[in-house]
């Protein structure tokens, strides 16, 4: 294959990631940018072995996430699917990550020269990438397989992120409750209901981003402490209808909080490393994670979140893991939508 294949096959996967109201704030260039080679070294064969990751600000959400935190959560996603594919590949990924702090958009360089055979674990994941979705609403009452929420921990460790398992009873109940606040406050905000109705497509829309109707349930599935989802039908009553009548066993799942030892973009970038190697994970153990991020947008609780049930780490995302049958339906961008050429061209590389 040459890179320029290579290049193609990766981001067909990267695009495949989890991003906030699925905006997939990304774009992709092959090849060794200007300004990324030594002066004075010239261009090899090695060159074209490059990716490098952008934060598309274009994409970003300016009254939701002013500094763009969850934008880099979402590139961090995109990253680790990258890597990951870039290993079923047999290749070795070496990333830097935030490279260049002259542009502060560059995510992160991608290089492939080695080349090593994948593990089993490797090539489990990566046949989730695409199989995987955002779960809303509530879990069966099955257990977790035994072992998961270990693996998960010390998976979000590799990353330089943390796992934390809320589960006793009390703080379980105000994390719920931090939600549930956060929504509500969500819910009167005028701007951000407009922020939100760019990203909220009506059923049959062909729309290849934001969260369509396919995705969420038409009725919110409530739980004993509640997690309510995000409005995405914003009243109109658009959504799936539920699988099986509603029965009382329906679960919240396992609660837990994405963090972080400090909050600088790098920190933010192995966030969404590690929730993606958490998301892939759980799902090839036949599990499936919801995510909260409502009470992260509203400083004073993410800072009630942060001293009160963090112990003090920075909080990204309140997750929920449990058991699922899935029917979510989701959509991305093509990736020759987000392939470029160093150079800016985009017309051949990306599709095919
Ligand atoms: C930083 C971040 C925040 C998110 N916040 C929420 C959220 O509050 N509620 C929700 O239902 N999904 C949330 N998501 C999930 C996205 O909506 C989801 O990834 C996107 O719609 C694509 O769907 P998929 O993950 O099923 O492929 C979040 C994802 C990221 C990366």
């Amino acid at each position: 294959m040459t890179a320029e294949q290579i290049a193609r096959c990766i981001v067909a996967e990267a695009v495949w990631a989890p991003s906030v109201n699925n905006t997939q704030p990304w774009r992709f260039v092959t090849g060794r940018e200007p300004g990324s080679r030594p002066v004075g070294q010239h261009a090899s064969e090695q060159d074209s072995q490059q990716l490098s990751l952008h934060a598309d600000t274009g994409r970003s959400l300016a009254v939701a996430d002013p500094d763009g935190r969850e934008l880099m959560i979402s590139c961090g996603a995109a990253l680790f699917n990258l890597r990951l594919t870039l290993r079923s590949m047999g290749y070795v990924p070496e990333t830097s990550v935030l490279p260049d702090p002259t542009q502060p958009t560059l995510v992160a360089r991608v290089t492939w020269r080695e080349r090593a055979a994948s593990d089993e674990f490797e090539r489990r994941l990566f046949s989730q990438i695409r199989r995987r979705r955002t779960h809303r609403g509530a879990f069966d009452p099955e257990p977790l397989p035994p072992d998961l929420l270990a693996a998960l921990r010390s998976g979000a460790a590799r990353d330089g992120a943390a796992l934390r398992i809320v589960a006793d009873d009390g703080r379980r109940a105000a994390l719920a409750a931090a939600v549930e606040t956060a929504e509500r406050q969500l819910r009167q905000d005028g701007e951000r209901l407009r922020e939100l109705a760019r990203w909220t497509p009506a059923p049959g829309c062909a729309c290849r981003d934001g969260v369509p109707a396919t995705s969420y349930p038409a009725r919110a599935e409530h739980t004993d402490p509640d997690f309510p989802g995000r409005d995405f039908a914003r009243g109109h009553g658009w959504g799936m209808p539920p699988l099986s009548p509603a029965t009382s066993i329906r679960a919240a799942g396992v609660a837990g909080l994405l963090t972080t030892a400090a909050d600088r973009p790098a920190d933010w970038v192995n966030a969404g490393q590690a929730l993606q190697r958490i998301m892939l994970t759980a799902s090839a153990s036949g599990a499936a994670v919801a995510l909260h991020s409502q009470p992260l947008e509203l400083p004073w609780l993410r800072e009630f979140i942060r001293t009160q049930l963090s112990d003090g780490a920075y909080p990204h995302l309140v997750l929920r893991i449990g058991v699922v049958t899935q029917m979510a339906v989701s959509v991305r961008r093509d990736p020759g939508d987000v392939l470029f050429a160093s150079g800016g061209d985009h017309a051949d590389l990306g599709r095919g």
